[in-house]
């Protein structure tokens, strides 16, 4: 890594952490590929949209962590192939078949199958919660519902639900538990044992009694139809689990933050609730959950923005930089829920695309809709500049609590 490298630790300040959207913007002015020095690992940010659809389908930007190279190394450290050597840390052609066997699952028929469902889930969280005034919102209603949703989806029983979130709540929050860097690490590996063990039980369990579920679906596949291995098996559960749950927490939970900061915006949506789809994207372009993608690796020395990178370096698409682009977006820090529909990538781009996009929009429109109409005086219960965030370095963004009154 170059001598001008931006030490990781003057990006990742707390300013940083409450809100990272004025460094992103000098980042896409000033060095729209920046190469960020970290003791955990050297990347290279890259921060334009243009760049950043162009890098997420490079094919000299690889997603191969577990092949030649053993880069996973670097950024899940050792042990981390039970759970993520999956489809999102694999090229073609092994992420096209691992993809392959899930998709008619998450396809946009099959999801608005599960409507009637995830509403009846969203109002019987709320029913627990209006009669008690006020609420932390993450715990009782942005975390409950996708891991209730995805954990149907998958096979999960729902008496298993609180503690497979105390697992991923570890992993989530890593970072902020105030736990030395060292115990932190530990509780997250402890946390991924222990998620491995009940998934790997879980999928033995389904074996001798098989239901109409997807965990069931993925074993026949792997013990019938031999399309995926058994590691394959536990390490795809984890994803869409992982991935089915914790993204769509963090949006839900972010989405309302920015509502009810922005009180024309939320009085127009409450006016005009049609409008709901397009303030879904546009909420997402505005503070996604996922601010940088999942990290790419160099097969060979390439050139962005005339930045070097050279071979083996990780490169870091930074998604809400990108969805910030003023090239492309007018304004792009004003919340604008009537604003034209762009092409933002907050759901990714080229072929890790989100697998579960239509998902994450119809819980995020049922839940955001549903929190509107059913607490019209929602409001925050402490100033926002005093909610409790994850950490600046965290890969994901969100809150820790989001106390409300109504
Ligand atoms: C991939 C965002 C919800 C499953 C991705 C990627 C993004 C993303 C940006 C691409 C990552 C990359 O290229 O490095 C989101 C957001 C969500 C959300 C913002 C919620 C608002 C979901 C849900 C599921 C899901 C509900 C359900 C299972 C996946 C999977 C992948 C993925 C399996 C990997 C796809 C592949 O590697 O081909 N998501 N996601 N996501 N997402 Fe989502």
């Amino acid at each position: 890594m170059t001598d001008q490298a931006l030490p990781a630790s003057e990006l990742y300040t707390e300013e940083f952490a409450a809100d990272p959207y004025p460094a992103f913007a000098r980042l896409r002015a000033d060095t729209p590929v920046c190469p960020v020095s970290s003791p955990r690992f050297d990347s290279y940010l890259i921060t334009r949209l243009d760049d950043a659809k162009a890098a997420l389908t490079d094919p000299r930007l690889s997603k191969d962590l577990y092949g030649p190279g053993q880069h996973y190394l670097r950024i899940f450290g050792p042990n981390s192939e039970a759970l993520n050597r999956n489809m999102l840390n694999a090229d073609p052609p092994e992420h096209t078949r691992l993809r392959r066997i899930v998709s008619q699952a998450f396809a946009p028929r099959r999801i608005e199958a599960l409507r009637p469902r995830v509403a009846e889930i969203v109002d019987g969280l709320l029913d627990r919660i209006i009669p008690q005034g006020d609420s932390e919102l993450m715990h009782d209603f942005a975390i409950p519902l996708p891991m209730m949703v995805i954990g149907q989806l998958l096979g999960i029983p729902e008496t298993d639900h609180e503690r497979v979130l105390d697992w991923t709540q570890v992993i989530r929050t890593s970072g902020s538990s105030g736990r030395s860097p060292a115990e932190d690490r530990a509780a997250v590996q402890e946390a991924q044992l222990r998620l491995h063990h009940y998934l790997a039980d879980l999928v033995q369990a389904k074996r001798a009694h098989p239901a109409d579920d997807l965990i069931s679906a993925l074993i026949d596949a792997c013990d019938h139809e031999g399309k995926l291995s058994e590691r394959e098996l536990v390490t795809t559960t984890f994803l869409l689990l992982f991935a089915g749950h914790q993204t769509t927490a963090d949006f839900i939970g972010n989405a309302t933050v920015a509502l009810l900061t922005h009180p024309d915006q939320l009085e127009l949506l409450r006016a005009s609730p049609e409008l709901l789809p397009a303030a879904i994207e546009e909420l997402l372009r505005f503070d996604g959950p996922l601010p940088v993608a999942s990290p790419r690796i160099a097969t060979e020395d390439i050139e962005y923005q005339g930045v070097h990178i050279p071979r083996g370096s990780i490169v870091g698409v930074v998604i809400n930089a990108a969805n910030h682009d003023p090239a492309h977006f007018t304004e792009p820090d004003r919340l604008d829920l009537s604003r034209e529909r762009g092409a933002h990538i907050g759901f990714g781009h080229g072929v890790h695309y989100c697998l579960g996009v239509s998902l994450a929009r119809m819980e995020a429109q049922i839940g955001i809709g549903a929190l509107l109409r059913r607490l019209p005086e929602l409001r925050l219960g402490v100033p926002v500049d005093e909610l409790r965030r994850l950490p600046a370095a965290s890969p994901f963004r969100g809150l820790l609590e989001l106390p409300v009154r109504f």
